[in-house]
């Protein structure tokens, strides 16, 4: 969603501010801004659609500046207009970018009103540059103003704020929003994700919640919540400016596709790099956290839930564990039943999507104290937030429609359940042998399913002009087909459905005729027969099949029944391995279609709002 740039240094700071939003496009956006102080005044262009659009009028009216901070919006308060988009401007003084949401924007607002200031937008953010302005009045510094603004505050903000009487200073404010500082040599940044810097500098400091910061081109100051200066740690990021290049590919999501073996063998070898399915893998509290776990609840969004829901099988069959799998945004509104002993895990490619780090939180209010995050971003708020961390190591992913970051979820969900098994006694040394055995041919197992590309791409010529698609899954190739189906409704747009395979003639079979294309992912396992059955009802009805099955299961093609073998079983992590054909099968439908892969409409990538 919501992107933040700043930067302040003795260059001309717009193309740096301009590459950097370029890099914020893929979290998803409607407008973009940027606002520099030049010659003791602020000026801004602000453009709804793409960043090029905001660049070029940029480049238009010449603005160079030394001092600047830059935006994409995602509309919550307020429509998609240049009115409403970023930055906002206090007064012809103070120009300001905002990510979140403030929730007492009404009140403030009327407030504002009464002290005399007008309002240009609909947005809630416009409060807070006023806000800021009134302060000001009062003859206190940027920072002080910032400071004593973000307590009159209920919500979640991440700021940046730039004022014309004060040309050398760039102030920034945290509040349940990710933002960190980049260090450079005489310049500094501001960013609500690394990746909008990483062209300039990789030491970065992460603010923490309630934290304000002074930047100018010498140095950077930070505060905490009661306004006392602190010191924040200096990382070094490891984001790869490879990964966030498309390189020879058309699209993220085609490069990110094909990814997988690399990312998969990284997380893997994380895994072999602590000697196997050790609790330590999990952080060095791990051996206590996990001792006496008596059940797991699993919870996540979007693709990450359907990692989740393929975990559930794994975990009750290898560690014998009653697993409970919810959408965070239902369980945080549910009177859940807390449970010391259960262990709570998060899942998320983000690690800031905002409903998975509230239901965190609840679940904490419910005396749970025992939680693990699975993350792909290891400093994000999930995992800070969490007791326990695994990391996957897919390496970031700009395609708003997860790939990498499920499969490799799959890896650490897996590792998960072996540990937990191990730790229960339920798993002996030689089947930890096979499992780790099973998880180091996967990447292989995972390429030749990358070689089946151009025969998924022929199906995906049937797929391009429908309206509509079921996905059958039985087991733990279920969520596989719900993934399935929620790629393709991602990116091509074609509303499609996943269903556990038993279940068609409880509804979904009513919708099924000849213009209903079904998916099934019915490879050799145990529920092989129970699928064809399955099949057997589509077909009666008229129905044309797309079947992805192993190698060497007995399923063969008929009329009306397409079939394409994935290479061989590989056993308990076949699901891993069917979640790339219908990956595939969605990108080369919506190129068919000719829909904006990586940014699908309406879409963002991290979903900070409710
Ligand atoms: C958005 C993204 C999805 C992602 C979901 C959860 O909807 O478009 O790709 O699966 O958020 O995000 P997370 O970062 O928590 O995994």
């Amino acid at each position: 969603m919501c992107g933040i740039v700043g930067a302040i240094a003795q260059r001309d700071v717009v193309p740096l501010l301009v590459d950097g939003l370029k890099r914020l496009e893929y979290r998803g956006y409607d407008s973009a801004g940027i606002a520099v102080v030049v010659a003791d005044s602020v000026r801004r262009v602000r453009r709804t659609g793409r960043v090029a659009e905001m660049e070029a009028a940029a480049l238009a009216e010449g603005l160079g500046a030394n001092l600047g901070i830059g935006h994409t919006r995602w509309a919550t308060h307020g429509g998609v207009t240049e009115s409403n988009a970023h930055p906002h401007i206090s007064d012809g003084e103070l120009a300001l970018v905002h990510n979140g949401i403030i929730e007492n924007h009404e009140a403030q607002r009327e407030r504002l009103r009464a002290l005399g200031y007008a309002f240009e937008s609909q947005t809630d953010t416009e409060v807070v540059a006023h806000l800021i302005h009134h302060h000001r009045k009062q003859g206190v510094s940027l920072l002080a103003a910032l400071q004593a603004t973000v307590k009159e505050l209920h919500g979640a903000y991440a700021l940046a704020v730039i004022d014309k009487r004060d040309p050398a200073t760039l102030v920034t404010a945290r509040m349940g929003c990710p933002l960190l500082i980049g260090l450079g040599e005489g310049e500094n940044f501001v960013a609500s994700d690394v990746s909008a810097i990483v062209s300039a500098t990789r030491r970065v400091i992460f603010l923490e919640e309630g934290d304000t910061a002074e930047l100018t081109c010498d140095g950077v100051r930070v505060f905490d919540a009661s306004d006392a200066q602190v010191m924040r740690e200096v990382h070094v990021s490891e984001v790869s400016l490879a990964s966030l290049e498309l390189g020879p590919y058309r699209h993220f999501m085609q490069k990110e596709i094909h990814e997988q073996p690399r990312a998969i063998a990284d997380t893997v070898e994380g895994i072999l790099d602590a000697g196997g399915f050790d609790a330590a893998l999990f952080g060095k509290d791990a051996d206590a956290v996990l001792a006496d776990v008596a059940s797991v609840q699993i919870l996540a969004c979007g693709t990450s839930y359907y990692a989740g829901l393929t975990a559930r099988y794994w975990i009750e069959a290898i560690a014998g564990l009653p697993c409970a799998v919810d959408i965070a945004s239902e369980y945080r509104y549910r009177s859940v039943v807390g449970n010391p002993k259960q262990l709570v895990v998060t899942i998320s490619q983000s690690g800031e999507t905002l409903d998975t780090m509230e239901a965190l939180k609840y679940a904490k209010a419910q005396g749970q104290d025992k939680t693990l995050s699975i993350c792909n971003v290891p400093e994000s708020a999930l995992p800070r937030a969490s007791k326990l961390v695994l990391h996957t190591r897919a390496g970031a992913e700009i395609g708003v429609a997860s790939t990498k970051a499920f499969t490799t979820q799959l890896v650490a969900l897996f590792t998960l359940a072996v540990t937990l098994g191990k730790l229960r006694g339920r798993v002996d040394t030689a089947q930890q042998a096979d499992f780790l055995n099973a998880l180091r041919h996967l990447p292989g197992s995972v390429q030749h399913a990358l070689n089946l590309e151009p025969q998924v791409a022929l199906w995906a010529e049937k797929f391009a002009p429908r309206q509509h698609a079921l996905f059958l899954g039985r087991g733990t190739h279920y969520p596989i087909a719900l993934e399935g189906a929620l790629k393709l409704k991602e990116i091509s747009y074609i509303h499609a459905e996943g269903y556990p395979a038993g279940e068609l003639k409880h509804g979904p079979l009513a919708l099924v005729d000849t213009q209903m294309p079904v998916v099934v992912i019915a490879p050799n396992d145990a529920l092989l027969e129970k699928v064809k059955s399955n099949i057997q009802e589509v077909r009666a009805r008229g129905g044309e099949m797309f079947v992805f099955t192993d190698a060497d299961s007995s399923f063969s093609a008929s009329e009306g029944v397409h079939v394409i073998r994935t290479p061989r079983h590989v056993g308990i992590l076949s699901p891993i391995v069917h979640a790339i054909p219908v990956q595939l099968l969605a990108y080369h439908t919506a190129l068919a279609r000719g829909t904006d892969v990586d940014k699908p409409r309406n879409l963002a990538k991290s979903v900070t709002v409710e």
